[in-house]
């Protein structure tokens, strides 16, 4: 007989480039808010790439820079999971704005690791749609497995 499947919900997080001298930091705070890191890839978006990830701000004025942005150098890319992840890690990270951030949620991701409103350090998935997109998008069907803290990413 099956074991029995408890769900526990998935998020997609990113670091950005501004922050990726910061990941081992980030990684410990993302460890020590109770999340489980169950997928976790180095990658170097291409313009095209980060263009379809971002295609719900397609039309918007900062869709340019910020697509430019996402593809000017490697991001680390996680699936995190934890009961309400999405929910909770959108409210470690913070606002989009850091200067905001500082106001509202000090000591969030974004207010100490955030520079402005594009170089804001992280990215959380907004909706259980979105995670579900963002996470397919990223990771393909790879087989999502816990990994340890440390390990080596997959991919560059
Ligand atoms: S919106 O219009 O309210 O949905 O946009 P927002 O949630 O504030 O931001 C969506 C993502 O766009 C990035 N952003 C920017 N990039 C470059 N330049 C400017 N001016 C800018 N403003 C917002 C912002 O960092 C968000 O990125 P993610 O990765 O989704 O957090």
């Amino acid at each position: 007989m099956k074991p029995p499947q408890i769900y526990v919900e998935r998020t997609l997080a990113i670091i950005k480039p501004d922050a990726m001298n910061k990941a081992a930091e980030i990684e410990d705070i993302i460890l020590r808010n109770g999340f489980t890191i169950l997928q976790k890839r180095k990658v170097h978006l291409s313009p095209e790439q980060a263009s379809d990830f971002y295609v719900e701000h397609y039309g918007k004025m900062f869709f340019p820079s910020l697509v430019a942005y996402m593809s000017s150098s490697p991001i680390t890319v996680y699936v995190l999971a934890k009961d309400k992840a999405i929910s909770a890690w959108r409210e470690l990270i913070g606002p989009t704005n850091p200067f905001k951030a500082r106001e509202t949620h000090p000591g969030c991701l974004r207010d100490t690791y955030g520079k402005d409103q594009t170089r804001n350090a992280v990215h959380g998935s907004d909706s259980f749609i979105s995670a579900q997109r963002e996470i397919r998008f990223m990771f393909h069907d790879n087989v999502i497995e816990p990994i340890a803290a440390g390990q080596e990413c997959k991919d560059y």
